[in-house]
């Protein structure tokens, strides 16, 4: 098993195999240092911590996690707390993706699992076959070739995998928003308790955590914008007037550890396979990042892969492997439905005319006071079942 990326797609998929003795070699782009460290998500689904749990790499994620049993919808300088617990049941936990990582990639060279770093020049052949060949130049500079049964294409949305699929084989579905987030990580205590979205004239704002020492920062800006355009004192006064509330101090400041620009995209391929080779996580599909769903499609898909490929490696039965892309499509739709939803609800459109506004604010109370719309937003948010 070949497997192209050490993204949480790629480790989760190496570690799930390795559980069940599927010989497997991750090939990764960058140093171990550079994943390791690499700021990105940090809310985990109910799901993705479960299945952490379980297979055996969540001792520091239940010692060190925040486990959180609601969020914060904030707007007309008001929180309106949703309570998942009281909802579905269900919490979610703040944990940063690189933690994730690091505890992957641990437990993986623990196993005597094979990962090499600083890879180039990766190319894919004969995906058409049942011997597929994976080409690349080792950070040792010595190239190889690694001749397996299946490859797995966890190498993100700007890997080589997804262009590997020849033309007409496959199907793009997409969508650009008009902004951006500019995010920040600082050295500060976190203001709010929970997550906290909040929606205003001035524009989205997010503030989350990382620990009780850590916060972590969004504010909604142009797509285009340019980080040398926000010194710190604006960051800060930006977000103290996006997130003010009537009562109480909005933000702590402290210093800026980390920041920068993510896009927005909505981002769909279908399907998820070509001949040997799947695709998993960003390598298939993109969402906006409001409802925190990313990093969690990426672990579902490699759930529903893994128990796919174990069948067909003990049984040489391909069902379950025929059947993955329709399965997995099921639940990535549903979840660029809920991440596009929440995207559109919450952000400040460039050009919004009034009656968009009131459509916003609308669907804000319906949330927050609706029991039925409530669950609707907490069942999702918390994750859905694999098997949805
Ligand atoms: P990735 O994590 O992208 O992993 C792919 C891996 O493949 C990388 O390690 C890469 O170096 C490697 N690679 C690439 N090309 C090659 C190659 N040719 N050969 C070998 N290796 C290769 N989601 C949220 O929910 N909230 C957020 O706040 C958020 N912020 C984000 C910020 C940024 C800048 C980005 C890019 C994404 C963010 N996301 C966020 C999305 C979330 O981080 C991703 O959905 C998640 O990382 C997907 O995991 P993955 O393993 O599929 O891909
Ligand atoms: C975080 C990121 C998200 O995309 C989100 O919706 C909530 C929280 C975070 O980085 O903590």
């Amino acid at each position: 098993m070949a497997i192209v990326g050490a993204g949480p797609a790629g480790l989760v998929l190496a570690h799930l195999l390795g559980r069940c003795g599927v010989d497997c070699v991750v090939l990764e782009a960058r140093s171990r240092d550079h994943v390791e460290h690499r700021v990105r998500a940090g809310v985990l689904e109910h799901p993705t911590v479960q299945l952490l749990c379980d297979t055996g790499v969540g001792d520091r994620l239940r010692r060190e996690g925040l486990e959180h049993g609601g969020i914060s919808l904030r707007f007309d300088r008001a929180d309106h707390r949703l309570d998942f617990v009281a909802l579905t049941g269900r919490s979610i936990t703040v944990y940063g993706q690189q933690e994730v990582v690091k505890d992957l990639i641990a437990a993986r060279l623990a196993a005597g699992g094979e990962i090499h770093f600083d890879v180039g020049d990766v190319r894919l052949a004969g995906l058409d076959t049942d011997r597929p060949e994976v080409a690349f130049t080792g950070g040792d500079g010595v190239q190889r070739v690694l001749r397996a049964d299946v490859v797995a294409g966890c190498d993100g949305f700007h890997g080589v995998c997804r262009p590997a699929v020849p033309a007409g084989r496959s199907r793009v579905f997409e969508r650009d928003y008009p902004y951006a987030w500019l995010g920040i990580l600082a050295k500060a205590a976190p203001a709010q308790p929970e997550v906290t979205y909040a929606h205003g004239d001035g524009g989205f704002a997010l503030a989350s955590m990382r620990s009780p020492e850590i916060t972590r920062l969004y504010l909604q800006v142009a797509p285009d914008e340019d980080l040398a355009a926000w010194p710190d004192d604006r960051i800060w006064a930006e977000l103290a007037a996006r997130l003010a509330t009537g009562g109480g101090a909005p933000l702590n400041e402290g210093p800026i550890l980390e920041r920068g620009v993510t896009a927005m995209r909505s981002f769909v391929v279908e399907p998820m396979r070509h001949g040997r080779l799947f695709l998993a996580g960003d390598a298939a599909h993109i969402v906006p990042p409001t409802g925190a769903k990313g990093m969690n499609l990426a672990v579902a898909d490699v759930a529903v892969l893994a128990e796919a490929l174990e069948r067909f490696f003990t049984t040489g039965r391909t069902d379950r492997l025929d059947g993955y892309s329709d399965r997995c499509l099921r639940r990535v739709w549903r979840a660029e439905h809920f991440s596009w939803w929440m995207t559109s609800m919450l952000h400040l459109a460039p050009g919004a005319d009034p009656f968009e506004r009131r459509l916003q604010m609308a669907q804000l109370r319906y949330v927050t006071s609706s029991p039925a719309a409530a669950t609707s937003l907490a069942e999702n948010y918390v994750g859905l079942p694999y098997g949805w």
